[in-house]
């Protein structure tokens, strides 16, 4: 028998809720990306009752595909960059790969609400691109998926261990060393 796990949810929403404080019952989210990160994080995400979900795809057919698979969870749906004009979103997610290659995906500024938090899955030495657009386009809080990373390796190891680290000491020791 084959067991498979995806810790890359878990990881997010513990990093979301008791590392950065943030709130996602009620809230309007918007995931950026519809590649094998945002299929692994719909799941955890809608079971903590967004008011509304949103994935917007730079290929948009991707985007519906997953909105199909995840409807019976809760509230998504799929837009196309160009229809997510006037919306407002409290949490922005970018699981699209742009960062990487430091770009960041075409969006309007509009779309920050005030106190929005913008968190890109990715991460590196200093802020990603994205985070730098979302900080100088209105952004209350940025934040890299450094946390999730740690968070979801614990995750990981509790299911293989059965013992959950402790991740703060970890995350100040990689926040130090990659943002020094
Ligand atoms: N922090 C963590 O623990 C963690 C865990 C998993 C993943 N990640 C990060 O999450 C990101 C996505 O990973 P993935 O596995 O989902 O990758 P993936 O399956 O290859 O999907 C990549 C996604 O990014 C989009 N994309 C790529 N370049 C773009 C650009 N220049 N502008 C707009 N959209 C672009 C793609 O759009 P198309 O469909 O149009 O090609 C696709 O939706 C990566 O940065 C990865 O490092 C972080």
């Amino acid at each position: 028998m084959l067991i498979g796990e995806n810790t890359d949810g878990a990881g997010l929403v513990r990093d979301l809720l008791f590392n950065l404080k943030a709130t996602i019952q009620g809230q309007r989210v918007l995931i950026l990306g519809a590649g094998g990160a945002t299929r692994g994080i719909l799941g955890p995400l809608l079971d903590l009752k967004p008011a509304e979900l949103c994935i917007a795809n730079r290929s948009p057919e991707r985007a519906y595909v997953l909105t199909h698979l995840f409807a019976d969870l809760g509230p998504v749906r799929a837009a196309t960059l160009a229809e997510l004009a006037g919306s407002h979103w409290d949490l922005i997610l970018n699981a699209t790969s742009a960062s990487l290659s430091g770009e960041v995906p075409q969006l309007s500024a509009a779309l920050l609400s005030p106190g929005c938090l913008c968190y890109d899955l990715a991460y590196g030495t200093g802020p990603t691109a994205f985070m730098r657009w979302a900080g100088s386009h209105g952004a209350a809080r940025t934040a890299s998926g450094l946390g999730m990373l740690i968070e979801q390796a614990a995750e990981a190891f509790q299911i293989w261990r059965g013992v959950r680290p402790d991740t703060a000491p970890v995350r100040a020791l990689l926040m130090q060393e990659l943002h020094e």
